[in-house]
């Protein structure tokens, strides 16, 4: 376990610059686990939901995730644009919390990156009515014939999957320390700038 990072947690200009670090140190111990983080979303009357994404860009604007438009998750951030991530990498003990406005990527962003997907993956984002009740797996298997049958060349991105990007208004970078006196880091967006604040662990 990579336990110490190298960097400081606290003053720094831009902590989502951090947090793409911080995922590729954990990326190099463990890529599969390094973009796993936990979404939470809440209905407009305040009821909230967590899943499993993959981040899949953390750049200096946000962090950002594909999925179906007509999901669960999609449906709730429709009515309730706030969201919340959670990362953690036990490679580096580092933990990363994320709140803010989501908003969908551009087209061509979602495009670019359905493009790189495996073919496999592209032709499940057509067949797989995300988040629907089926009531067998047959269904599925007999969606996935269909769409291969459809697309025997490439297959496009459908307009109803895409990506979000989550803006951060706060964002706090935890690590892990010795008794549990763990840091903890938290940014708060002002403006263009960050200020930052230490909590007790
Ligand atoms: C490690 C892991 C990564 C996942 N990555 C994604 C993802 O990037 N996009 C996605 O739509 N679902 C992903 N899923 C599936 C979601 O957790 C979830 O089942 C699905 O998105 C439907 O959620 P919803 O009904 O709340 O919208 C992932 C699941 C796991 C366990």
């Amino acid at each position: 376990m990579l336990r110490a990072m190298t960097e400081a947690l606290f003053d720094l200009a831009n902590p989502l610059d951090a947090v793409g670090r911080w995922m590729a140190a954990a990326a190099a111990a463990s890529p599969q686990d390094a973009s796993r983080v936990a979404l939470a979303t809440s209905t407009s009357d305040g009821r909230p939901s967590v899943r499993y994404v993959l981040a899949k860009v953390v750049d200096s604007r946000g962090v950002c995730f594909f999925t179906s438009y007509e999901s669960r998750k999609a449906r709730e951030l429709d009515a309730n644009p706030f969201a919340a991530l959670a990362f953690h990498w036990w490679e580096t003990g580092g933990q990363v919390r994320l709140e803010g406005r989501v908003e969908r990527l551009s087209s061509e962003e979602s495009d670019a990156y359905f493009a790189s997907r495996p073919r496999g993956s592209r032709i499940g984002a057509w067949a797989s009515p995300q988040s629907q009740v089926i009531s067998d797996r047959d269904v599925l298997e007999a969606r996935i014939r269909e769409v291969e049958a459809r697309f025997s060349g490439d297959v496009p991105r459908p307009e109803t999957w895409g990506g979000y990007r989550l803006v951060p208004d706060t964002i706090e970078l935890w690590q892990d320390r010795v008794s549990r006196l763990h840091d903890r880091a938290l940014y708060t967006r002002d403006g263009d700038r960050w200020r930052c604040v230490r909590l007790a662990p």
